[in-house]
């Protein structure tokens, strides 16, 4: 994959572009089936490992009430492709319109999902197999041009980026499973203890928020507005489980004055007192991590977290959640130009240097880790390792149009979800970038949740 051209108009020293981008050049047709195909086939690649690693049984089983049967997610990511790809810009029939209403998120609840009658997994490979060779045929004869659908490939980065979400979420449900390992990867680099500042100053004034250039952006990211936000200081690394420790240690779980009042009675009534899949054992903490037990690191970024423990830890630690504009600020802007970027780094795609991606490892990076991944300001892991809560809740942006359809983000809109940044281990590439957003409720901690703190200039 080859990142777009990019700041190639030159900034005079001290001008400032506070509504602007860097601007993308558009890569030629050829280039861009080339994206099309290496995105589509990394993601079949994953999907195909996600449901190859364990037998038939614990494909059709549901592990948790939170989460599909893998298997409707193997069918589920046919489908999208089919609908999308197939009819929507290739104008063919439903290759099986009996079989849509199953595979649609809104017309039955994840936890009655095993009780349809789902395609069996080999019919469910076999599906999402011609699906695949269809759509094959069609983007070898695409020209990425014409509706907003087709102009730069977007049905297929949406398609892909579909896919690879799903993939997280079937992650999730191997994290949830009971049973022996099934899935492994090295772990990342060891990195010395990280010794850099504790946090930095992120200066006041108008930076550039969400997209208008960047071409397979979801409709929640759009459009590029400018938003003005205070100065603040921002914690330079995530959380650690060693530093989470100590506010358990300090009776964080059981201190109402750190708790909001949804958060205090949610961790009464379920007892709650560490993140997800820990418990205390001969004076440690040990955890389950996809079917291996260990003892908990201190030095990788906390995992696991509702938002109501990451909000709780911060307010224990004197601090807040960072909002979602301040967190994007803090890895977009660049204070040499005032433009916003891609990434933290810059504008090129991320690669093994800068982040921890694409489901290599299957844990965080020590905090610290990645400083080639770093913002103009130091602030490392931004990307990648862990998303990260904010103190925001999922609204549109100022000129928000619902695009290809509804159900992607309008329907989640408003005071239920709030936003989590910047991907995690299990969030490949092409679904993460510094505009990214992802949302969920503020219970859920399954997910590969964690946060990093933040306070305003003069707190
Ligand atoms: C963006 C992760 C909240 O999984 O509910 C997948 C992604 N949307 N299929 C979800 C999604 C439709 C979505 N999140
Ligand atoms: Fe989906």
């Amino acid at each position: 994959m080859t990142a777009p051209e990019t700041g190639a108009t030159p900034v005079a020293p001290g001008t400032r572009h506070p509504h602007a981008e860097t601007p993308h050049a558009e890569p030629d047709t050829e280039a861009l089936r080339a994206r099309v195909l290496a995105t589509l086939t990394t993601a079949r690649e994953r999907t195909t490992l996600l449901t190859s690693c364990v037998e038939d049984p614990d494909l059709t089983a549901q592990h948790s009430p939170l989460m599909s049967p893998l298997v409707w997610d193997l069918a589920h990511i046919g489908n999208q492709e089919e609908l999308w790809l197939l009819r929507t810009v290739g104008g063919r029939d439903a290759m099986r319109p009996e079989i849509d209403g199953l595979y649609d998120a809104f017309e039955h609840p994840r936890a009655e999902r095993p009780k349809l009658p789902l395609l069996p997994p080999a019919e469910a490979r076999a599906y999402a197999a011609e699906v695949r060779g269809r759509a094959l045929d069609l983007i070898g004869a695409a020209e990425f041009r014409g509706t907003r659908l087709t102009e730069a490939g977007f049905a297929f980065g949406m398609i892909a980026q579909h896919e690879q979400q799903h993939d997280e979420t079937m992650l999730i449900t191997h994290q949830l499973r009971e049973g022996p390992q099934a899935l492994t990867a090295p772990d990342p680099e060891p990195v010395a203890p990280y010794t850099g500042p504790g946090e930095v100053l992120v200066p006041g004034g108008p930076f550039t928020m969400g997209t208008s250039t960047e071409p397979w952006a979801l409709d929640n990211e759009r459009p590029a507005h400018p938003v003005e936000v205070a100065p603040f200081w921002l914690d330079t690394v995530p959380v650690t489980n060693g530093a989470y420790q100590e506010f358990i240690a300090d009776g964080g779980y059981d201190t109402e004055r750190w708790w909001t009042p949804d958060g205090w009675a949610h961790v009464r009534q379920h007892g709650l007192f560490a993140p997800q899949f820990w418990w205390r054992e001969g004076g440690q903490w040990l955890r389950r991590r996809f079917g291996a037990t260990e003892v908990v690191p201190a030095d990788e970024p906390v995992l696991h977290v509702s938002w109501y423990e990451a909000d709780a830890y911060a307010r224990w630690a004197g601090r807040r959640l960072p909002t979602e504009a301040e967190w994007e600020k803090a890895a977009r802007h660049d204070p040499a130009t005032g433009r916003s970027r891609r990434y933290p780094w810059g504008d090129a795609d991320p690669g093994p240097e800068h982040a921890n991606l694409g489901q290599r490892h299957l844990r965080p990076a020590p905090a610290g880790s990645y400083p080639a991944g770093e913002s103009p300001l130091g602030v490392r892991q931004l990307i990648g390792d862990v998303w990260e809560w904010t103190a925001s809740d999922f609204l549109p942006y100022p000129g928000f149009g619902a695009f290809p359809y509804k159900e992607y983000s309008e329907v989640f809109y408003g005071p239920r979800y709030k936003v989590l940044r910047g991907g995690a281990f299990a969030v490949d590439a092409v679904a993460c970038r510094g505009t990214f957003r992802n949302w969920d409720h503020p219970v859920r901690r399954q997910i590969f949740s964690g946060f990093r703190t933040a306070r305003s200039e003069n707190v």
